[in-house]
């Protein structure tokens, strides 16, 4: 017999960054600043990732592209890469993510790709703590307590244990 099972998430909407608190505030104003160091010469797409540590500091990571598409690396990953990799007991307790074009900030707010979902998951999972996703765009700024709504039913270190034989 099957049952229908239902997901629900919620997360905070805002118009402008000043609805935020101060840290917060601070985060997105990094992103946006990281968003300018990206090399990313082929979409022109320019995005930065800011995550804050439970120490307080802030490290930043910006997309780095590859003439050899795929071996580009998104903003969320990078920044990631360098906190696991410097900071290692530090945990992030939030992400901001901006992004901008020629023209800009985007007007809507940038959502991580399903890569960098994954990766963000598995921080979650390391650190044992959730991570406040901060998506900022000019029009409005989407807050989520948690990778959970941007990637349910995740696959985890969980799953490789359950399953092992
Ligand atoms: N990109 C990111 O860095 N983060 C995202 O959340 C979405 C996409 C990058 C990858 C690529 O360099 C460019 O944006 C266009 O997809």
């Amino acid at each position: 017999m099957s049952t229908i099972k239902n997901i629900s998430y919620s997360y905070r909407e805002y118009e402008s960054p000043e609805e935020l608190s101060t840290e917060d505030q601070e985060l997105i104003i990094t992103a946006k600043e990281a968003s300018k160091l990206a090399y990313a010469p082929y979409s022109r797409f320019m995005v930065g990732a800011a995550i804050r540590l439970e120490s307080g500091r802030i490290v930043h990571g910006s997309n780095v592209e590859n003439a050899a598409f795929p071996s580009g690396i998104c903003a969320e990953r990078t920044a990631i890469a360098w906190a696991v990799s410097n900071y290692p007991d530090d945990k992030p307790v939030a992400l901001a993510i901006a992004a901008m074009t020629d023209e800009g900030l985007t007007a809507e707010s940038v959502s991580p790709c399903g890569n960098c979902r994954q990766v963000i998951a598995e921080e979650e999972v390391r650190t044992g703590n959730q991570i406040r996703i901060i998506l900022s765009g000019k029009n409005k700024i989407q807050v989520l307590e948690s990778i959970a709504p941007l990637l349910p039913l995740q696959f985890s270190m969980e799953s490789l244990r359950a399953n092992r034989p």
